[in-house]
């Protein structure tokens, strides 16, 4: 097509716009966006065989044009974890279908757990998917999607353990450790009072914490406790568990485009099976 060239030539411009441009501008370029045939480009060369009518409208609504910019904290297998230098996962996988229904190129970012929220807000990424629990707290803070699975908080012990359910918790003074910013931290830290908790970067410092003995439990995600369970030897999860919750995708207070696009999406990926299909690939 003899317009190929020049909408090439404009994506480079846009390109080049953005790479000069002060970041967190969501602003679109100021001449280049006067009819859909300019925004066209953009979701094609992102992704060719798109035909979902999101798409039309994505280039207004995300932090950087054609792209969909996910910040998240990728060591909580099976959600997001590194293989090799790739983020992987059923978040992963689940942002890039959404990606794709929106024309938009996915990027992810890697943060701590308790830095998305800010990101989000703060304009540097468009969404958060961490297996991140929708709270009444961080309702306040920023909107979330329409939930597209669950989420249990469980006890990991070391095998042997004296501590064997959750109730054992209440009446002992043993050490909790949890990850910085979540929900298990959040409730722990309600429950059994600051001084017993102790929070970790990650979910992997606070297992070796256990292991190493300086700790006595963690308080994590049920599919993450599995995954550090089944990697280290002597440990088990308890069969009570500590509380139910829905994870959702995190999008800033007020982006009302992205969150019906992104709740769109997901309505879709549900009903034509994505998400089971990805769920299953990484949960057995
Ligand atoms: N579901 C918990 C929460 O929202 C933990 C999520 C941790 N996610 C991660 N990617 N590290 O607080």
């Amino acid at each position: 097509m003899k317009n190929m060239k020049k909408l090439m030539a404009l994506l480079l411009a846009l390109v080049m716009i953005f790479a000069f441009a002060a970041c967190g501008s969501d602003e679109a370029p100021a001449d280049d966006n006067k009819g859909d045939e300019n925004k066209a480009p953009v979701s094609d060369v992102a992704d060719g065989d798109n035909n979902s009518a999101a798409d039309k409208e994505t280039a207004d609504f995300t932090v950087k044009e054609g792209k969909l910019i996910m910040a998240t904290n990728a060591y909580f297998q099976p959600y997001e974890y590194y293989e090799g230098d790739k983020i992987v996962g059923i978040d992963a996988e689940i942002a890039a279908a959404i990606a794709k229904k929106l024309g938009l190129e996915l990027e992810i970012q890697d943060m701590a757990f308790d830095s998305i929220i800010t990101a989000v807000n703060a304009g540097s990424a468009d969404f958060g998917l961490a297996g991140m629990t929708v709270t009444e707290d961080r309702l306040k803070e920023i909107d979330f999607s329409i939930s597209y699975a669950n989420g249990v908080q469980v006890v990991i012990v070391k095998e042997g353990s004296a501590i064997k359910s959750v109730d054992d918790l209440s009446a002992g003074k043993q050490k909790i450790g949890v990850q910085l910013g979540t929900t298990g931290d959040i409730y722990a830290t309600d429950d059994f009072g600051d001084d017993r908790v102790t929070s970790y970067t990650t979910g992997n410092e606070a297992i070796n914490a256990l292991l190493k003995g300086d700790i006595d439990c963690v308080i994590i995600d049920n599919e993450p406790a599995k995954a550090f369970v089944k990697n280290n030897k002597g440990l088990k999860i308890l069969d009570t568990s500590y509380a139910d919750e829905d994870y959702a995708a995190c999008i800033k207070k007020g982006n009302k485009e992205l969150l019906d696009a992104v709740n769109e999406a997901i309505d879709e990926l549900v009903a034509d099976g994505t998400i089971d299909a990805i769920v299953a690939k990484y949960i057995k």
